[in-house]
């Protein structure tokens, strides 16, 4: 289904999805986009199945009865890996996920050792445990879950910057031979972790391919939206909660384009 309307919606728990966000902006430019930040839920990553499946049904209620978009990305693995086809089976408009990119990661590694880096909630999900079944069974998937790494991505972007040890340290399940350690490719399968691509370059032992899912999202996106370039373009971004760590957000969000900063409300 092609759609007409030039307005989509970018979903997740915090700023991760801004990964996803800018990419989609870079290959559609004329596009407008409200950001959605379920900030008064944050972490997702943590959190029980039946309260991310609550959490995420209810933003895009919300966002579609404030906002009308044509299509929503749920800029989230934490959340996709478990409510894609229960959302699909209640909102009528596409729905493109974000899941970790475990099929090209086993297709480019030599060694068949590539490492999982998501949240807590997404390495331990049936979904993620298919992916691998399905595209990786011939590697060795190395699995790391962390929060804080979440939260590292959230202050980096509030201006605090990373305590490269503790990053380092985070990482070290993926190198228990330091530099001699087989594992060639890392995937980002958490939208925080691409904020953070830098600083994890620099603290690792070795050289590795690092994917995200970011180029396949904006891909399927330009295939299902046709935006009209004649009106002008918005960028919006809401939060559920408008408190001083959102509005920390606003001077990186402004510089990214965005003008128009708002409280989603309740509607459902
Ligand atoms: N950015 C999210 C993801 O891709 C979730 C981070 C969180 O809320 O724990 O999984």
């Amino acid at each position: 289904m092609i759609t007409q309307n030039k307005t989509i919606a970018v979903l997740d728990s915090g700023v991760g999805g801004l990964s996803i966000f800018e990419t989609i902006s870079k290959s559609l430019p004329e596009l407008s986009i409200v950001y959605a930040c379920d900030n008064k839920n944050f972490p997702y990553g943590p959190k029980s199945q039946e309260k991310v499946l609550q959490c995420i049904s209810e933003l895009a209620k919300n966002v579609i009865s404030q906002f009308s978009p044509s299509l929503l990305v749920i800029a989230c693995n934490t959340a996709s890996t478990i409510a894609l086809d229960s959302l699909r089976k209640t909102i009528s408009i596409p729905i493109v996920g974000v899941v970790p990119a475990i099929k090209p990661a086993a297709s480019i590694s030599k060694t068949r050792v590539i490492g999982l880096l998501a949240t807590p909630g997404t390495v331990q999900r049936p979904y993620t445990d298919q992916l691998v079944k399905d595209h990786a069974a011939h590697c060795l998937v190395i699995k790391v879950g962390s929060t804080k790494l979440v939260e590292m991505a959230e202050d980096k972007l509030r201006g605090i910057s990373c305590n490269l040890e503790t990053l380092r340290a985070e990482l070290s399940p993926f190198f228990p031979e330091g530099k001699h350690s087989p594992i060639d490719t890392i995937v980002l399968g958490c939208t925080h972790f691409p904020l953070l691509l830098e600083e994890l370059k620099n603290v690792i032992p070795k050289k590795v391919t690092w994917l995200d899912s970011s180029q396949a999202i904006a891909q399927r996106v330009a295939t299902l939206v046709s935006p009209h370039t004649s009106c002008s373009k918005i960028l919006t971004a809401v939060f559920t909660e408008m408190n001083n760590e959102a509005r920390a957000l606003i001077p990186y969000l402004t510089r990214l384009g965005f003008s128009e900063f708002e409280e989603i409300s309740s509607r459902i």
